[in-house]
């Protein structure tokens, strides 16, 4: 996946379709970001996009940071962002992942809670990029088993 089809999705819906806005991340086009959209058809509607990054909260684990989640306007609440996520987690596993973490839109709390996330306490801030409140979440790709 180019990470460049993604930028419609990302700008629309993560940036109000304002086109002199960045929806390009630096690390976009390293061998190591993983980068895991949804399709209808011929349609992109779901954008995931995840970068190898030491986590604020278990530095020292391998974890990667998630950013640009997001699904289409016409298309939230149809279980098509947890479906993209599921199948991006699947494939973190397999590299070893151990942890994924993000600075998570408030406003997106309730997604993220419902597949998995947790919140850190006392984390919540104003994204330097849009202004709007998030609060740092994380999310175990650990088997309980594997956790000490
Ligand atoms: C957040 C977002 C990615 C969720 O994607 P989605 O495809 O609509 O989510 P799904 O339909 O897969 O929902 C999965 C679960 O999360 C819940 N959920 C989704 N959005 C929610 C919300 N805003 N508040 C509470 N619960 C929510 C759903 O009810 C569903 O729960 P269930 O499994 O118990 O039925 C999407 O709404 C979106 O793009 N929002 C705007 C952009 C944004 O804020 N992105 C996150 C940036 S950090």
């Amino acid at each position: 996946m180019s990470p460049t089809a993604l930028h419609a999705v990302r700008r629309r819906v993560l940036r109000g379709d304002d086109p002199a806005i960045s929806v390009v991340d630096p690390r976009d086009d390293d061998e190591t970001a993983l980068h895991v959209a949804g399709l209808l058809g011929e349609r992109l509607v779901v954008t995931s996009s995840y970068y190898p990054s030491t986590s604020p909260v278990h530095p020292e684990r391998v974890t990667y940071q998630l950013r640009y989640m997001a699904t289409d306007f016409d298309v939230q609440g149809r279980g098509y962002g947890a479906r993209v996520a599921e199948a991006a987690e699947a494939i973190l596993r397999e590299r070893g992942v151990e942890e994924i973490w993000a600075n998570g839109r408030d406003t997106a709390l309730g997604f993220y809670r419902a597949t998995g996330w947790r919140t850190v306490p006392g984390s919540e801030h104003l994204s330097p990029e849009t202004q709007l409140p998030h609060t740092v979440i994380y999310k175990s790709l650990l088997d309980d088993a594997d956790l000490s």
